[in-house]
């Protein structure tokens, strides 16, 4: 939610900062702007839309003179998106420039408090506080400054700050919203995600809640909130600038769902080593484990169905009671979790804030936590007793495809290696699931490949305004991701529903020309699939199944087909979801839909 960048150096710092604000996109897209210092004056421009319309309206930075600044992409949470609202944000005196991701729950009491000594609100905004409480307390010092500022703000948040104090500096600060510092030479760089440094350094610092940063061309200063200075944790980034982009494709989306067989094969096989399931750090020792009840998966969006497909594998390999729950749900809930509660945390971004907080609310009571993160040194990765990384590299369109894939690849994975170490599972069964899992990326290959008709078939379905998904068992988990990526894309009216539940409400909306995807893979509930199949069709509905290749009973039935590879029944989700990402990719497509950045949607969701 939001990107911020920033830059210090010796070359001109707005064309630095318009690239890393394009690469940040995809975390809020309403509008954007940078602020740069120029021999003690700060030149701003800002405007409502995409980072491109900035870029036009500056010839790429060539307009903006001076070496170091602050830059913001934003997804509006106070005040509409319009230029005014747009980032930065200077103090009355011109003398700060503020970028913020996040929201600052104090900012009416300080809006009033600033309001009353005089300062004058130009925006709607929150962030715009923050300029203004920088100017208050200034007294000739600029860290010393931001300490003090800080000290007042409540709430979670990543700020970028530009001061024209004549020496050079830029400030990072971070209470729970991500924020990363990039190391150069000459020259330093802080970002909200990797992905707008790698392409000029792979080494970072990852910050934590409580510290602000000094940066100057020469060298990076980080602090807690007392200003003292803390060690440097230099990280290196393990992917390339080429990872984050393109790569030929029309779209990220696509681009991320034609990834998968690698991204799902860098995910799965350093991990098997021998033919055992091996996770680095591990720490669980056999008696904590024999102690746990009860495992509680908690997420928001795709990673919560991925862990609704987890369920039904951890349930049938470890025979241990599962719970999905909601983290915006589970955190306010008073929640029954206790020591012998396994918490797993999914999480691609590792910064969702319902999911923090669900987290924090569990460990609180004492749960085991187990995170799969994808983002390397997030905050959910850090607050973890465990971290399994996903390694899908940067997923940068909105709707996840590896990020939910490779969710349910390390899913999969811990529950073939818990029901090992609880002796649920016999030796020949291990062994041959382990083996299936390396082969799913060729089975994700051929489920990419078989489909040859999908887009075409996608142009002629695309006119409906409402698409019902229906499946049972591990088919129903599908169905709900299913639903979801077609309504986030496409803004079509799409909806999951466990297929016997259909007689019990559902039915009703059945009507001549409704559009039902029925997913019909899981065979030992096929039968029941079908008859709920012939219960919509009697009711005029047109029906487009997804099952598996060989199943000749299906097509018979059904008026249009998406194909699926026969796999290992419990890997199964992982090769059906394909055809629904690309399902949902070509309905959005033919009907002209943003795809990358779909209307009120932000890739990670830092608030509340
Ligand atoms: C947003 C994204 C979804 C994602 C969800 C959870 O809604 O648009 O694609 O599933 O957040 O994000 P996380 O980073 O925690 O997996």
């Amino acid at each position: 939610m939001c990107g911020i960048v920033g830059f210090t150096g010796g070359r001109q710092a707005a064309p630095v900062l318009i690239d890393g604000l394009k690469r940040l996109e995809y975390r809020g897209y309403d509008s954007a702007g940078i602020a740069v210092a120029d021999g003690g004056k700060i030149g701003v421009a800002k405007v409502k839309g995409y980072v491109k319309n900035l870029a036009e309206l500056t010839h790429d930075g060539a307009d903006i003179p001076g070496t170091m600044g602050v830059g913001h992409t934003r997804w509006a949470t106070h005040g509409v998106p319009n230029d005014i609202n747009a980032h930065p944000h200077l103090s009355c005196d011109g003398r700060f420039a503020v970028v913020h991701n996040g929201i600052i729950e104090n900012y009416a009491q300080l809006r009033e408090e600033l309001t009353r000594q005089g300062y004058e609100f130009v925006s709607e905004t929150d962030t715009e506080v923050i300029a203004h409480l920088l100017e208050s307390v200034y007294a000739g010092d600029a860290k010393k400054a931001v300490m003090k500022a800080f000290s007042r703000l409540k709430g979670s948040y990543a700020i970028g700050i530009l001061c024209t104090d004549g020496s050079g500096r830029i400030f990072a600060v971070r209470e729970a919203g991500p924020l990363i510092i990039g190391l150069g030479v000459g020259e330093n760089y802080f970002a909200s995600d990797v992905s707008a440094l790698v392409q000029h350094t792979k080494n970072v610092i990852y910050m934590e809640d409580g510290q602000f940063a000094e940066l100057t061309p020469e060298d990076v200063t980080i602090f807690d909130s007392f200003g003292r200075p803390v060690e440097r944790k230099v990280s290196r980034v393990t992917w390339d600038v080429e990872a984050a982009e393109k790569g030929g494709y029309e779209h990220f989306m696509l681009k991320e769902i034609m990834e998968q067989p690698a991204t799902f094969k860098a995910t799965v096989e350093p991990r098997v080593v021998d033919g055992e399931v091996v996770f680095e750090n591990f720490s669980l020792t056999d008696e904590e484990l024999h102690g746990i009840n009860h495992i509680v998966i908690t997420a928001c969006g795709s990673a919560g169905y991925a862990g609704q497909v987890g369920r039904y594998v951890i349930e049938e390999l470890c025979r241990m009671p599962v719970s999905v729950e909601l983290a915006s749900e589970l955190r306010y809930r008073n929640p029954i979790i206790g020591e012998h509660t396994l918490l797993i945390v999914i999480s691609q971004s590792g910064e969702t804030a319902d999911t923090i907080a669900a987290m924090r609310e569990c460990k609180l009571r004492g749960a085991r936590t187990l995170a799969i993160v994808n983002v390397v040194g997030s905050t959910i990765s850090k607050l973890a007793d465990n971290v399994i990384y996903t390694w899908a590299g940067p997923e940068i369109a909105v709707a996840t495809t590896k990020g939910y894939t490779t969710q349910v690849a390390v899913l999969d994975m811990l529950a073939i290696y818990l029901a090992k170490r609880l002796g649920t599972i016999d030796g020949a069964r291990y062994s041959h699931l382990v083996e299936e899992l390396l082969g799913m990326p060729a089975k994700i290959q051929r489920a990419l490949d078989l489909n040859k008709n999908i887009e075409e078939l996608a142009e002629s379905l695309s006119y409906h305004n409402d698409i019902y998904f229906i499946g049972r068992n591990l088919d129903y988990a599908v169905c709900l991701e299913g639903a979801l990526k077609l309504k986030e894309i496409s803004y079509i009216f799409a909806e999951a529903y466990a297929a016997g539940e259909l007689k019990h409400g559902t039915i009703a909306l059945v009507e001549e020309d409704s559009l039902v995807v029925a997913i019909a893979c899981y065979e030992p509930l096929f039968e029941k699939t079908m008859s709920n199949i012939e219960e919509v069709k009697a009711r005029g509905a047109k029906v487009l199944a997804v099952a598996l290749e060989d199943n000749k009973k299906i097509f018979t039935k059904a008026d249009e087909y998406l194909m699926v590879p026969r796999c290992e029944p419990i890997f199964t989700p992982i090769a059906e979801i394909i055809p629904l990402q690309l399902f949902a990719y070509y309905v959005a497509r033919a009907n002209g839909c943003d795809i990358d950045k779909p209307k009120n949607l932000a890739k990670s969701v830092t608030v509340e």
